[in-house]
């Protein structure tokens, strides 16, 4: 049921880890199934994605996908890593089931966390950006009182 790119990237993730000092970081969470996924750029003066780096505590097509993730926004412009869709993400890996799709969503949520992370600390717009509405970067981050 999944295909040999889903397989490939779930059994050898790429870019798996943390970036020290990341120009932009985001966490996002599905409230649903309780996945949650961090992503860190490292982001030079041009714009140019340097360096993505992600970290999963999800299902199997959530490392999947978002190892497919970073490997589609490295080296493109923050502009144009917008275009690095959960629906190109899922191309890039030759589809994922139905009951899947969200865990490719989660992946494109990421990427836009940690985007406007950057651009909220730098001041850059960034075209069609928005706070992705699953982004708990904030509570991530917060210490945990609650618990
Ligand atoms: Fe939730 Fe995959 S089941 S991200």
């Amino acid at each position: 049921m999944y295909s040999e790119k889903v397989m490939d990237h779930f059994n050898n993730p790429r870019n798996v880890g943390e970036i020290e000092n990341p120009s932009g970081v985001g966490t996002v969470g599905n409230a649903k199934c309780g996945d949650i996924m961090r992503m860190y750029l490292d982001i030079d003066d041009n714009q140019v994605i340097r360096d993505c780096k992600f970290k999963t505590f999800g299902c199997g097509a959530a490392v999947a996908t978002s190892s497919m993730a970073t490997e589609l926004v490295k080296g493109k412009t923050v502009t144009e890593a917008m275009d690095v869709t959960n629906k190109a993400v899922m191309e890039a890996l030759d589809g994922l089931p139905p009951v899947k799709v969200h865990c490719s969503l989660l992946a494109e949520e990421a990427i836009h966390a940690a985007l406007w992370d950057y651009s909220e600390k730098n001041n850059v717009k960034i075209e069609g950006l928005e706070k992705p509405v699953n982004d708990i970067s904030e509570k991530e981050e917060a210490p945990q009182e609650e618990y």
